[in-house]
Formats: C-alpha cells, structure tokens, sequence
C-alpha cells in the first residue's frame, strides 16, 4: 500500500532522482570533523523551529518585551524549554559554525573548486553572529539593553561612516522602541531571508562539487 502511494508519487515528482542527486552521493574518507556542516544545518533548523514558537508569545515592545519573556519561562507550557534550547542553542550554533569553519581551514577545503563555497560560508558566519548580536537586546533586560548599547558604541567608531551606522542601527542617538523593532525584524525577517538564501547557494555547490577528501602530504 505504502509503496504504491510512493510511486505514484515518484512518477509524478521524481522522488527517487531527488534522493539520488542530493543524498545518494559518493563520498571520500571522511572522519567526525566532517559532520560538523550537517550539525550546523540542524542548529539552523533547531533555531528556526523554536524561533518561531517564541513569537507566538514575545511581545516587541520597551514596555512588554521583558513581561512576556518572564510569561514564556513561567506561565507557558514549556515555555522554559523551547526559551532554553533557543538561548543555549545560539551560542552552540556560533561554535559548532566557526569549528566547521576551521576544518575548510586546516584542511585546505576553501581551494580550487571550492572557492565560492567558501565565501558563502563566510557570510553564513557573519550572519550566525548578527543573529546572536540582534537577539541579545530582545528580552530587553539590563544586560541586553547594556550591552547593546556597548555594541553599537563600537560601530560608532568606525571612522566616517561609524556614527552613521550607529543611528540606523538604533533607529536615533539612542536606544528607543525603534531600536527592538530594527533588531527584532532583523532577527526575524532580515537575517533569517539571508541565512536561507545563502544556505540554499551553500549546500547546491556541497552537492554540486561532493565533499573534498583529505590532502595528502604532497598535495
Ligand atoms: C549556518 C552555517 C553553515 C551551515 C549550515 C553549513 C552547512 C554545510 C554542510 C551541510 C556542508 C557539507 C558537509 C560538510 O562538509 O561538513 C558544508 C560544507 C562546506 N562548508 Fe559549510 N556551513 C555553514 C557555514 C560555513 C562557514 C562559516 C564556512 C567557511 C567560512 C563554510 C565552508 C564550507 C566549505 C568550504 C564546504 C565544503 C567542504 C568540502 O567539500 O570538503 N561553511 N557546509
């Protein structure tokens, strides 16, 4: 019975050729370093998931943010849990990104032909840490508003252009309702549209190219 609606299906989509092109693939010998890019892919999905769930609550506002953080932890079922994993699972995703960053590296997978998928991933990396950046201020407590405020200190820095970025990024001088609108859309919308669309050019060249093997000593 199964297998017939499977057929069907296959005859009408192609199911088989899709499994075939993007997980049936040959692949050189590899160690535990080369799962790394697969367990990023689960924290973006974790992330996203959980994300989600927390919108049906969060309330961006100065005057709500923090109230309905403390409701999520302690009033909503599980509430605590999917909070939990989001906040924990940011800063597992920075890691486990920078230590899949580090294999290309020290195995030289950046080169000819890898080149683009590199440069993706660099940005996939900036982004990671936009994400964590723009999700600190959201619970809007002292630490977030503080250290937001520290953050885009820095930005003002930057010679010529510092004290521009650093307004559009508060939205004014200082940190306003404007500021947790910019950084919750930012957090919500902008960031996540990047993340996927350069995640979907990312893994089209992993599959396009295959995984690269393990140089050799006269490689
Ligand atoms: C959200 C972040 C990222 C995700 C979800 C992701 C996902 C993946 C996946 C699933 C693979 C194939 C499996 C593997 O080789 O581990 C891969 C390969 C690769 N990634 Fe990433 N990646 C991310 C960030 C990065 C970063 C920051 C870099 C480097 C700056 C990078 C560079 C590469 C390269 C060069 C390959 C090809 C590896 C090879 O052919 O041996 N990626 N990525």
């Amino acid at each position: 019975m199964v297998s017939r609606w499977f057929n069907w299906l296959d005859e009408r989509l192609g199911l088989k050729s899709i499994y075939a092109v993007v997980l049936d693939r040959k692949i050189p010998k590899v160690n535990w370093a080369f799962t790394l890019g697969s367990a990023s892919l689960f924290l973006v999905v974790l992330q996203g998931v959980t994300g989600i769930l927390l919108t049906s609550y969060y309330v961006p506002h100065p005057d709500q943010a923090y109230d309905s953080i403390q409701y999520i932890m302690n009033e909503v079922a599980f509430g605590w849990l999917i909070r939990g994993i989001h906040h924990w699972g940011s800063s597992l995703m920075v890691i486990i990104v920078f230590v899949h960053m580090l294999r290309m590296f020290f195995l030289a997978a950046y080169k000819y032909p890898r080149e683009f998928t590199w440069i993706t991933g660099v940005f996939l990396l900036l982004i990671t840490l936009g994400m964590g950046f723009t999700g600190y201020l959201l619970p809007w407590n002292q630490r977030a508003y503080w250290a937001t405020t520290v953050g885009t200190s820095i930005v003002d820095t930057i010679p010529l252009i510092g004290p521009f970025l650093m307004e559009a990024l508060r939205g004014g001088t200082d940190l306003s309702t404007l500021t947790l609108s910019r950084f919750y859309s930012a957090h919500i919308w902008i960031l996540p549209a990047a993340l996927v669309g350069l995640l979907g050019i990312h893994l089209y060249l992993v599959i396009r190219l295959g995984i690269s093997h393990i140089p050799t000593e006269d490689e």
